[in-house]
């Protein structure tokens, strides 16, 4: 009995192991210019440059991926966020939402960034350039919600 606790337990460590320093594939960085943010959206230069700088890792196909993204764990950690990061919101596939989903998800740049949940704490730990000035997060809003005003008002 006891050697078959331990023959379990030895297993259980192995398959935790075998998980942890295995890579997983990290989510794709190829994009198509047809759907992705600029193909048919005005972005001013320096709302286009914050975005890239502070939130395209995660929601766009243009991830840049560090040197640590190589090591075991951190790429499932950071594979997972960019997932769900895009599967939140993605700017490579912009076009692919409607005029309402853009809106909203607009609405939520500006409410998101503007509590500091956007880019997330851990992120801004390691990229200090992540992180949004006053100036960077008045002009990111003011595109972002005069963008929104638009489609909600019939813009395509
Ligand atoms: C380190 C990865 C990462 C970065 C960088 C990042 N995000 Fe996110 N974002 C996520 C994840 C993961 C989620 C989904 C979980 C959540 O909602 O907190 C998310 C969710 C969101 C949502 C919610 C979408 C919805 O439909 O509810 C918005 C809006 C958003 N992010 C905007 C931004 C903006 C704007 C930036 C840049 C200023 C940014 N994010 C940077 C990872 C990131």
């Amino acid at each position: 009995m006891r050697a078959r606790q331990s023959s379990i337990a030895a297993f259980v460590v192995l398959a935790i192991g075998a998980a942890a320093w295995s890579r997983p594939a990290l989510p794709d960085t190829t994009g198509d210019a047809s759907i992705a943010l600029t193909a048919r959206t005005t972005v001013p230069p320096r709302v286009m440059a914050t975005l890239r700088r502070a939130c395209f890792d995660c929601h766009s196909n243009e991830t840049r991926w560090p040197w640590y993204s190589r090591l075991p764990l951190a790429a499932h950690l950071l594979a997972h966020d960019v997932r769900e990061g895009r599967a939140q919101l993605d700017w490579s596939h912009w076009e692919e939402y409607n005029r309402f989903d853009r809106a909203e998800l607009l609405d939520k740049v500006c409410d998101r960034a503007s509590h500091g949940e956007m880019p997330p704490w851990p992120y801004r730990l390691v990229h200090r350039d992540a992180s949004l000035t006053a100036i960077d997060l008045r002009e990111l809003c003011e595109w972002a919600q005069g963008e929104s005003a638009r489609l909600a008002q019939g813009g395509s």
